[in-house]
Order: C-alpha cells, then structure tokens, then sequence
C-alpha cells in the first residue's frame, strides 16, 4: 500500500510581527532544519501581515515577506499563525483563514474569551485545528495538559497566577515596600506592563485567561462576561505589609472551581499562605496550579510573557498542527458537552481576612461576632492590638472559614455600619490553604 506523499512544504503565513511574531520568524528560520525533520515537510514562511510595512524592523524579518493585504495572505496558505492581537481584524482573519481549511493557531486570549466559540465551531465544522497554547501564561505548556493530559481525570479546581505584570508590581510591593504606582512604574519600564496597563491592573487579561482555563477545564462554555473581575488597584503598601505579617502573600489569582452546583471562574486579588507552592512565583513568572481528582494537585510554572517564551508556545502548536495536517489528523476541538451551570459570583466560597479599627471598649468584640453568626458566616481566627497611633482604637483582624462571597459581602457591609467601627482597613480573600 503506497502512502500519500507529504507536500514539498506547509505554506504558513504570520498576521502580526511586534514582541511575539518577530521571534516567531525568528524561531523559523534558525530552525528550519531541525523543524523540517520534526514536522516532516519544511514550513514554509510565505507573508507576513502587518499594519505598516514602512516601520524599521528587526534585521531577522524578511522585507519582501512583508504585506498590508492580511485578507489576501490568509487565503492562499497552510497554516495561520496570528500574533496580531486585539478583537478585528483578528476575528474576520482567522474565520477567513478556517473557512479556507487553513488550521490556526492564535496567541490572542481577548479573542478567544469573547468569540472563542464561534471560531471553535467553525474549526470543527470545516475539520481543521484551531490551537492557543500561547493564549494562557506564555511558555508555560498548560492548554495542553489540561485538554489532554488530565482527559481522563476530573478537575476540581485552577488557581492561576496568570499575569506577569500585576505578579512583577505585587513582588515590588512586598519585597521593596514600593507602592502600587512606582511598582507600576517600574514593570512599564522595564517592559512587562503595556503604555496603557489597565488590562493587567484591573485583571482584565487574567479574565480572559480564566475564562479559557474554565472552558477547557469543566468542558463547558465560559466566556469572559462569566468571569468575576477585581484588579490589584486598590491593594496598598499597608495591605501588603499585614499580609506578611499575618504569614500570606498577595497575588492576583484566576479562580476556576466547579463545586456541587456548578462551575465559577473569577480573578480577584488574594492571600496566599506562605506554605502554598503559588506563594514562591516571584517578578514577572506565572504559575498554574491544577487539582485533579485521581492526579492531585499539579504546578506548572514559568515565563507568562515575552517574545521569545510565547514564540516557543506558538512554535509548539505550529509543529503539532503540521504534523496532523501531513497525516490528516486533528486535535481536540472544543469540549462543551458538560454544560454546567455558571454560578452567580456570590455563590463562589472563600474565605475573607478583615481588618478593622474599632472602639477598645467593653462589648465590641461581641458586637462584630454576633454580625458574623448572623449571616452563617464562622469566625476561624481573631487578633486584637491596640493601635499605637491613635488612643482608644485597636485593631482587630478577623479570619473567616470559607463562605459564600455574598455571605461574606453582607457581613463586611453590616460590620461597617456597627458604631464601634471606626474603619474597614481591608478585606481580602484567603485562597489557596
Ligand atoms: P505587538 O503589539 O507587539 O504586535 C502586534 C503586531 O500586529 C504588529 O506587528 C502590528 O503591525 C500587527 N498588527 C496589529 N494590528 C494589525 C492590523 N489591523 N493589520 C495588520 N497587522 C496588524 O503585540 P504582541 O506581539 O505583544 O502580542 C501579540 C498577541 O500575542 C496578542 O494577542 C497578545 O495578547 C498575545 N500575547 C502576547 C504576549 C507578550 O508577552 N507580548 C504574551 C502572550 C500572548 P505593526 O508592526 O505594523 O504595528
Ligand atoms: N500583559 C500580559 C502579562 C502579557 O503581563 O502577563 C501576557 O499575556
């Protein structure tokens, strides 16, 4: 029996060359020997697609590659690999690019969270791969484990550190005593945090992560609207200093559980104990941590971000579609047949730290309790000092058992109103113990 004979070459054309699609071209041709030999037939760069083909670029690009036409380069090839980013004309590309049987690969997690399901659907109906390993925590090879590698466990629960730029300003904070600003200052800088940050500060792009970790992870549809979002704008250098003291550090976590009436996926800043293994993920690093129910728990760890480190995730989906496309096979699409219920963000459970100022008088601490037991919710640990700065006043730091965030809510915003209370100094939540 003779077997098909692979093509001369995989045409593959590359829409966007900033921080990511440079290296990828760069990966391309320095390695194009060893790519062949792995993928069996050459990949074949054949445009590049960018906005302004007269910007000066790295001398590794090839200028003849270079197009404005993305439209036109998208239906004459192989392989897509978008690095452009942003909502349109990525979307239009890479729907274009599928209905011409090309496969995909995409780094974009905006994209995906928010149409994700129309492009997965048209990647299936067409029978072509549609990849994003670089879409969640750069290098770190997670997509994968987590739509292979775990098919066959269940996973309870994903606590990721998924944000290089909040982790590198939350580090400065609690290493130098920085404040939120200079620290943020500090990540432009030195390149990790965008001109504008405000996707990383609010949690915006951890949002989008979470909602593609959710996905993969519960085999249901979560989509960025789903995702409970708070960023690390209103932590302070105070907040962090307690946290140390109180033996926690702060992270910007991605939170995917699914519990007995559904799945949650939210992103919030929170206390790590210092003994849990995401509390070690220094600068700007990512981690993922996975508990499975027959693997138990999982970390997968390295660089979230940066041109080369997301160029290798992309470059491993490159290889991996080409391969299938050569013996006409191909990957897992999108999984959904789950379908559980998306939890409101107030059953989401928790635990909370409170941190008061109060009156140091007879009954206060009574008084704060019985709010607590009022709303079901139970009090783990309470310390009382009195407050060196201010005569009167102590300060009372209440540690909760896990509760439900709406239960929680209701007891702070109660608390509050107490006349005892002279200030709510800080709620944060406790995760990860
Ligand atoms: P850059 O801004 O550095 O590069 C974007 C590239 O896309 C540029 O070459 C730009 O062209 C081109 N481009 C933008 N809009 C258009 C358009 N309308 N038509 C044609 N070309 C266009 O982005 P990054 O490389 O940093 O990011 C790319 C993607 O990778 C994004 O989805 C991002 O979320 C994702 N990602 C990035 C990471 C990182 O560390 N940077 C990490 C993980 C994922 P021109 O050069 O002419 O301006
Ligand atoms: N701005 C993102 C970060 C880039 O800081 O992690 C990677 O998605």
């Amino acid at each position: 029996m003779s077997t098909p004979q692979a093509p001369a070459a995989l045409r593959v054309a590359l829409l966007g060359c900033g921080v990511v699609g440079t290296q990828v071209v760069r990966i391309l041709l320095e390695h194009s020997e060893e790519l062949t030999a792995r993928v069996g037939t050459r990949l074949e760069l054949a445009g590049i697609a960018v906005r302004d083909t007269s910007i000066k670029r790295d001398p590794i690009v090839p200028a003849h590659l270079l197009t404005e036409d993305a439209e036109q380069l998208v239906q004459s090839v192989d392989l897509v690999v978008e690095v452009m980013g942003g909502i349109e004309p990525a979307r239009t590309l890479i729907t274009r690019a599928l209905e011409s049987s090309a496969t995909v690969i995409t780094a974009n997690k905006a994209l995906l969270a928010q149409h994700g399901p129309e492009l997965y659907e048209t990647a299936d109906r067409v029978g072509v791969d549609l990849s994003f390993e670089a879409a969640v925590a750069g290098a770190i090879p997670i997509i994968r484990p987590i739509r292979d590698s775990l098919a066959g466990d269940k996973i309870k629960r994903v606590l990721g550190i998924v944000n290089g730029t909040t982790n590198y300003v939350l580090d400065q904070m609690t290493k130098d005593g920085l404040s939120l600003e200079t620290a943020v200052k500090d990540a432009q800088e030195l390149g990790y945090a965008e001109a504008d940050p405000t996707a990383d500060v609010e949690g915006h792009d951890a949002a989008a992560k979470a909602a593609i970790l959710a996905s993969l992870a519960f085999h249901t549809r979560v989509s960025l609207k789903d995702v409970a979002c708070e960023g690390i704008t209103s932590v302070t250098a105070d907040d962090v200093a307690w946290a140390s003291k109180s033996g926690h550090v702060i992270k910007l976590l991605a939170i995917c559980e699914q519990t007995a009436g559904g799945v949650s996926a939210r992103v919030h800043p929170a206390l790590v104990p210092l003994g849990h293994p995401l509390s070690t993920v220094g600068g700007a690093f990512n981690a993922v941590f996975v508990e499975a129910e027959n693997a138990g728990p999982l970390m997968f760890y390295g660089q979230g971000a940066g041109g080369a480190p997301t160029a290798s995730a992309v470059m491993g989906d490159l290889v991996s579609a080409a391969r299938n496309r050569l013996s006409g096979a191909k990957g897992a699409g999108e999984s959904t047949y789950a379908d559980l219920e998306i939890l409101d963000p107030g059953e989401a459970t928790t635990r909370y730290q409170v941190r008061l100022s109060v009156a140091d008088k007879p009954g206060v601490l009574a008084r704060i309790a019985d709010v607590f037991a009022a709303n079901g919710v139970s009090i783990e640990t309470v310390t009382q000092a009195p407050r060196a700065d201010k005569h009167g006043a102590a300060l009372l730091v209440v540690t909760t058992h896990a509760g439900t965030e709406a239960a929680l809510a209701q007891t702070v915003r109660q608390v509050a109103d107490l006349d005892v209370i002279e200030e709510v100094m800080s709620v944060l939540r406790v995760e990860g113990s």
